[in-house]
């Protein structure tokens, strides 16, 4: 897990990020993150995955949530607003947000970018003003769709709390589906062969990893099945 979690933030240029059981136990861990630190409104750039904007809406984690147009995200914060939310391209919609100009217009407070549709091939959030960047490594990540998980990537100032928050809830990456949540990658460090949808993508240049892994299937038993 500790490799997925360093491959995810070299590839996000995060310091770090936290590899979780799917998606939504990831936004669930941010959630109450930022509610734990006593800034409990979040401000949520529509449209978002139905999912998520189902958990903010419902406020069952603590949080309060206004939901807006990326124009109105400024005249959304208040005081106690901890948190901006956005999703780019969106899903299903594929409506895409400018990140940088959301991050400005959130003023300071933190901006969650969810990257699951572009992944870190066509965009890296970190760079344009994202303190977090949040995955479901179930779709392009994994590249197979045969893994669950999710993933954050961020600065310690989020992965410490994170950490401490998947230990005492339980939302871990079920061990050994790392590998295969890397096998979608070209050159990964878990070895296995690039799938054949990011093969397919990996006609774009794929991020300089310093990876230097071979081509072996080991360790990756549904990829054997598929190759
Ligand atoms: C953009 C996006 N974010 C988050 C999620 C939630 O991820 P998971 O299904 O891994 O919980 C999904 C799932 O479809 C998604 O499409």
């Amino acid at each position: 897990m500790a490799r997925f979690e360093e491959g995810v933030a070299v590839l996000e240029d995060t310091p770090e990020s936290v590899a979780f059981a799917t998606g939504m136990a990831a936004l669930s861990a941010v959630l109450l993150a930022v509610v734990a630190t006593g800034k409990k409104h979040v401000v949520a750039v529509r449209p978002l995955y139905g999912g998520s904007d189902h958990l903010l809406a419902s406020g069952v984690l603590g949080n309060d949530v206004t939901f807006t147009a990326p124009e109105g995200v400024h005249a959304a914060l208040r005081p106690d607003t901890g948190l901006v939310i956005l999703e780019t391209p969106a899903n299903p919609s594929l409506e895409l947000v400018d990140i940088a100009r959301v991050a400005a217009a959130a003023d300071g407070v933190p901006l969650l970018v969810d990257n699951t549709f572009a992944s870190p091939i066509l965009q890296r959030p970190f760079r344009q003003g994202a303190a977090m960047v949040l995955h479901s490594a179930t779709k392009f990540l994994g590249g197979h769709g045969d893994a669950m998980g999710g993933v954050v990537a961020a600065a310690p100032e989020w992965t410490t709390r994170l950490r401490q928050i998947r230990a005492v809830t339980g939302g871990i990456l079920t061990p050994g589906r790392p590998t295969c949540s890397t096998a979608g990658w070209p050159r990964s460090p878990s070895g296995c062969a690039p799938s054949r949808p990011a093969r397919r993508r990996s006609r774009l240049p794929w991020p300089n990893t310093g990876w230097s892994g071979g081509s072996s299937i080991r360790g990756c038993p549904s990829v054997i099945r598929r190759v």
